[in-house]
């Protein structure tokens, strides 16, 4: 008798991008993503309109992972969705349009912790991605530095104390008038741009040789702007040069920590995630050092280091090999950061913590 393939969907909508993939035996079958423009004019993503527009494009968005995936719904064995962290408005659309799939279909739910989903996301691109490695988690809204030890087992290193990476891309490129999301406009911008031309300050922390912090970075731009551009913000060459600078400071501070901690902890390996894993710039100065180190890169591609339901299909394909299934009772929660870590600023050489993402609880929230 033919074994049919096990076929999961994956669904995810934690922030503003509402987004189904089809996973076929753990491999990619299909993604659709539709991301939602009006937030643009706010200058930031808006969580009552963003739970709004997930409303809209949830069910066309699923429909149509499913038909270019060439699945059918009687193929399914399970749903997988992202249950957290994020916007919880946003989430629950996704989580009430899984159960119900899950409900008609009397397939299992998974719940997936979406940095979880971040860090497993160079699975995709990389199918022989060797563990451990230095996963860094580089998003609109997390900075974080985890040790990958293996499929579901995380230890937390280090993360942002006030701005993540993305966001001091968009705050910069809000103050330079160049509209949201601003990381890629800082990006195209700053190519033809020196990036020595400024010196803007590196997030570092006294007390901490893991964390990061971006806040200050944003200020300097602020005073820079209000000393230098008073009257009119720069243009051409002079606008180009403060990208190029400004982007220096993020990549260079990502950098000098992701590969002090890769070094300390003996680890070999160093995987860049999340949206802001797009940026050129960072591209080439981590290439460059992986290699100078000796250190392997894994690297996602831009669909797949943006928000995805790609990458939490992968998650649910592992969970699903591991009988890990969750009650038809969870619910969605905004938990940034559900791992502990041990030691003052989670110092590498602290002890070591054997940190897991736990299971979201069905009675939490
Ligand atoms: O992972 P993502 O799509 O959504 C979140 O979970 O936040 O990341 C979006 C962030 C935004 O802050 C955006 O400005 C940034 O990623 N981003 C970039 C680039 N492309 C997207 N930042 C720098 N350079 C880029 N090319
Ligand atoms: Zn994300």
């Amino acid at each position: 008798m033919a074994i049919m393939p096990r076929t999961i969907l994956a669904i995810e909508s934690s922030c503003d991008d509402t987004s189904a993939s089809v996973v076929v035996e753990g491999a990619i079958a299909s993604l659709i993503i539709s991301s939602q423009a009006d937030h643009n004019t706010w200058g930031g993503v808006v969580p009552e309109l963003a739970s709004r527009a997930h409303v809209t494009a949830i069910a066309p968005v699923i429909r149509e992972a499913i038909a270019k995936g060439n699945a059918s719904w009687s193929d399914l064995v399970a749903v997988a969705v992202t249950t957290e962290p994020g916007l919880v408005g946003s989430l629950l659309v996704g989580v009430n349009a899984a159960k119900g799939i899950a409900v008609s279909l009397g397939i299992p739910l998974i719940a997936v912790n979406h940095i979880e989903a971040h860090l497993l996301s160079v699975l995709i691109d990389q199918p022989d991605a060797e563990f451990p490695y230095l996963g860094m988690v580089v998003s609109g809204g997390h900075t974080l530095l985890y040790n990958v030890k293996a499929p579901g087992e995380y230890q937390l290193l280090g993360a942002t104390r006030d701005d993540a990476a993305g966001e001091a891309f968009d705050k910069g490129a809000k103050l330079l008038g160049l509209g949201y999301p601003g990381g890629p406009a800082i990006d195209r911008l700053a190519a033809d741009g020196n990036p020595s031309a400024h010196r803007f300050p590196r997030g570092l922390i006294k007390d901490s040789r893991n964390d990061f912090s971006f806040s200050g970075l944003k200020t300097s731009l602020r005073y820079f702007l209000r000393d230098h551009y008073p009257d009119a913000l720069p243009t051409g060459t002079e606008l180009a040069d403060i990208c190029a600078s400004y982007q220096e400071a993020i990549v260079d501070t990502l950098a000098g920590t992701a590969f002090r901690v890769a070094a300390d902890l003996g680890l070999k390996r160093l995987a860049v995630v999340g949206g802001v894993a797009a940026n050129s710039r960072l591209r080439a100065v981590f290439a460059a050092r992986a290699e100078e180190k000796g250190l392997a890169l894994y690297s996602v591609r831009p669909i797949h280091g943006t928000d995805n339901a790609a990458m939490i299909g992968i998650v649910g394909w592992h969970k699903f090999l591991n009988g890990v299934v969750s009650p038809l009772t969870v619910t969605a929660r905004s938990a940034m950061i559900r791992a502990e870590r041990k030691g003052k600023g989670g110092d590498a050489d602290a002890p070591a913590s054997r940190t897991r993402i736990p299971e979201p609880d069905a009675d939490i929230e």
